[in-house]
């Protein structure tokens, strides 16, 4: 059987690269798979929330996947801290995985920067917690932005070490599912960063609550180089703003970057910037409007969350039982 699973922290600021690295293929998997879509609150903890913002925030997010055409009916949208399997799983895991395995994640070295030593023990700890997240439900394909892809091969490492010691073939290895012409869409200040929620300057990304106002000022403002726009793929590698640009004008438009460079190759990038601020204000506005709609009905989206709690909560139990049998627990 194939199953997805794939989770977003409700940390606030839906960015366009949580959008066009991951939930827009979410949308373009449903179909095909039994999927499970997780707001991790769980992982959003391992840095400071504000409590009432996290609750907010987990609203406003899973208003953002609805917005974005995840249907509730066909998959399960749920809260990870209302079902426990996920804390319980990552506890066996954290006795599963090898110190020097965490040691070497680089999303780890990133986050803690210089304040190590500060940094909270479930930061450390964090990627044990999304093996648990998908191995709970025996998700084989996991679709994310690039930025997991490092997660993913420990997911793997976890599931066959855990085989492997208790002698059984229980946990699937899963498949990173990374695809798309914008699995890291990138800062729009600076080409070497990704977009991300935490960002100080909130001119780095295009939040999926931007007005068209703010989504043009930002595109209009985005850093780039004093050439013409690059008229190849290979000629992008080069220039890291200009092939970010591109890249997200290629996803928008549901072209490959080959075919933008074929188009605006040769442009200066105040024309191409141009067009590319009214794709994206196009593409976001039906999301946008149906987003604000659901976040003023919050008793609805609560009625999905826990709907989807409880089906994840149902199809959780029978495989930790299965997994306290195999590590010996004692269940009396
Ligand atoms: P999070 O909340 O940071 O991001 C959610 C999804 O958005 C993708 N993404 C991006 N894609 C392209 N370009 C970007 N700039 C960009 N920024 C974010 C992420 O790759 C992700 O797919 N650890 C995960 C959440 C998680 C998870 C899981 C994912 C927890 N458990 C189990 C998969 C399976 C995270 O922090 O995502």
């Amino acid at each position: 059987m194939n199953r997805i699973f794939s989770g977003i922290q409700p940390t606030g600021n839906l960015h366009l690269g949580n959008y066009l690295g991951a939930i827009r293929n979410w949308v373009n998997l449903q179909d095909d798979y039994e999927c499970l879509f997780c707001l991790v609150d769980l992982h959003a903890i391992t840095v400071w929330q504000e409590p009432d913002e996290l609750t907010a925030n987990t609203r406003e997010v899973t208003a953002g996947l609805l917005a974005s055409g995840l249907n509730p009916n066909d998959n399960t949208i749920f809260i990870q801290s209302q079902v426990s399997g996920h804390a319980e799983l990552a506890w066996i895991f954290n006795c599963v995985a090898r110190m020097g395995w965490l040691n070497r994640m680089t999303q780890f070295k990133e986050k803690a920067g210089k304040h190590r030593e500060n940094a909270s023990v479930g930061l450390f700890a964090y990627p044990n917690l999304m093996a648990a997240d998908i191995l709970l439900y025996q998700a084989t394909h996991v679709p994310v932005g690039e930025d997991q892809k490092q997660h993913l091969e420990l997911t793997r490492d976890i599931a066959q070490k855990f085989n492997n010691d208790f002698k059984v073939d229980f946990f699937p290895i899963v498949e990173p599912l990374i695809f798309g012409p914008a699995t890291r869409v990138m800062s729009l200040r600076d080409g070497s960063n990704k977009m991300s929620k935490s960002d100080a300057s909130d001119y780095s990304r295009i939040n999926m609550v931007d007005t068209a106002d703010d989504i043009a000022l930002k595109i209009r403002k985005a850093k780039t180089d004093p050439e013409a726009l690059p008229d190849s793929a290979e000629a992008c590698a080069e220039r890291p703003e200009a092939a970010n640009l591109m890249g997200i004008y290629a996803a928008l438009a549901d072209q490959s970057l080959e075919e933008v460079c074929g188009q605006f190759g040769g442009s200066t990038f105040s024309d191409f910037k141009k067009d590319l601020a009214d794709l994206a204000i196009a593409k976001l506005a039906p999301i946008q409007e149906e987003m604000r709609r659901l976040m003023n009905d919050p008793a609805y989206v609560d009625g999905i969350l826990k709907t989807g709690n409880e089906k994840a909560n149902d199809l959780a139990a029978p495989v930790i039982r299965e997994v306290q049998k195999i590590v010996g627990f004692l269940i009396p």
